[in-house]
């Protein structure tokens, strides 16, 4: 089964083609990064036009580098939600017209279960049931995945995602767009025991996460110390890094103790962060739960973990049709 997967629900426009499921032909993606970096975040309207003017020459790249043409296809998978919506409607427009085009499947694919099936694209792909932690720049959230398309959810954020209170500290810090990969290379000259952001906690206990606090003691950090030299600069990014880090790390693994799972997946944007794939990778062994985490191009938003999720449910002999709408705050589960 050859699946082409498209995915334009934030400010990444890409495709894929996929064979048997999980053997990538090709993946193509066109980052946005220029066109926001002035704002400092992604700018919906200029984010979907941006969509609209590459979206057809990617599909045709991403047909071409794996030698298919669209009439062969077996099935189209297209990022149905959560996203921007004027960003997705451009992806499952062109899916719905390439579907009617040539008379083939198409599949709605939740972009979050895209995040997590980046972990099948790899040589060590998860058994069920595991856990997956899905930490991005609109989304943190932590899964129970108890076998193919069966989800639960034990805990999310309560105010920003992970990815977005990354960009925000590197807003405050003066050091550009996106701030994961920014604030990571900050960080490597700085003191992660510098200064003490507090986590928040949990009062009633529930397995939520929070960031907006660590942001706020950021925030109140700069303008009480600011200008900030280079040095304390990169303390800021280290110690900010290590509390999200440690909040992370922390959640997920008291997640596994409660629900007895020792297979952890880590994906998203987020996931891409160095500190966090060691840190969680050396507490992990310690508790003897298994890790499973992509490379970092399989972690930020691409098409290939589209494809892979729809594949999966083409397969499940799911259809989607031609009336399929983009949904911008679509569910995984609850
Ligand atoms: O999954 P993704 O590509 O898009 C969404 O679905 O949101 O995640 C993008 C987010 C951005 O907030 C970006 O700053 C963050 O992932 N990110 C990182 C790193 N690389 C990307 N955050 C921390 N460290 C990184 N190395
Ligand atoms: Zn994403």
């Amino acid at each position: 089964m050859v699946v082409l997967g498209i995915e334009s629900s934030c400010d990444e426009t890409a495709a894929a083609v996929l064979a048997d499921g999980y053997r990538v032909l090709s993946s193509i993606v066109a980052s946005q990064d220029d066109v926001h970096a002035p704002y400092g975040g992604v700018v919906p309207e200029l984010a979907s036009r941006r969509h609209l003017e590459v979206i057809v020459p990617v599909v045709e790249r991403a047909l071409g580098e794996a030698r298919v043409r669209a009439a062969d296809l077996d099935g189209i998978a297209v990022t149905q939600g959560p996203g921007l919506v004027g960003s997705l409607l451009v992806g499952t427009s062109l899916a719905k017209a390439l579907a009617w085009v040539h008379g083939l499947p198409l599949v709605g694919v939740n972009h979050l279960e895209g995040h997590i099936y980046a972990s099948f694209l790899t040589d060590d792909p998860p058994e069920y049931p595991f856990l997956a932690l899905v930490v991005s720049g609109g989304h943190t959230a932590l899964y129970q995945a108890r076998a193919p398309r069966e989800y639960a959810l034990l805990g999310q954020t309560r105010d920003d995602a992970a990815g977005e209170a990354f960009d925000k500290v590197a807003k405050l810090l003066g050091l550009g767009f996106p701030g994961g990969p920014i604030v990571q290379r900050t960080a490597e000259a700085g003191d992660p025991t510098a200064i003490a952001f507090p986590a928040s906690r949990m009062t009633d206990g529930a397995r939520d996460f929070s960031f907006s606090g660590i942001k706020t003691s950021v925030s109140l950090y700069v303008k009480r110390h600011g200008p900030l030299s280079e040095r304390q600069t990169a303390d800021v990014a280290a110690s900010f890094q290590a509390a999200v880090v440690r909040m992370l790390v922390r959640r997920t693994l008291r997640a596994c103790v409660q629900t007895g799972v020792k297979r952890v997946v880590l994906t998203g944007g987020v996931a891409a962060n160095t500190r966090l794939r060691e840190t969680l990778a050396a507490e992990a062994g310690v508790e003897g739960v298994r890790l499973h985490v992509p490379p970092p191009r399989l972690c930020t938003d691409n098409a290939a973990m589209i494809a892979a999720a729809g594949s999966d449910r083409l397969k499940a002999g799911e259809r989607a049709r031609l009336d399929l709408n983009a949904i911008p705050d679509l569910v995984l589960a609850s």
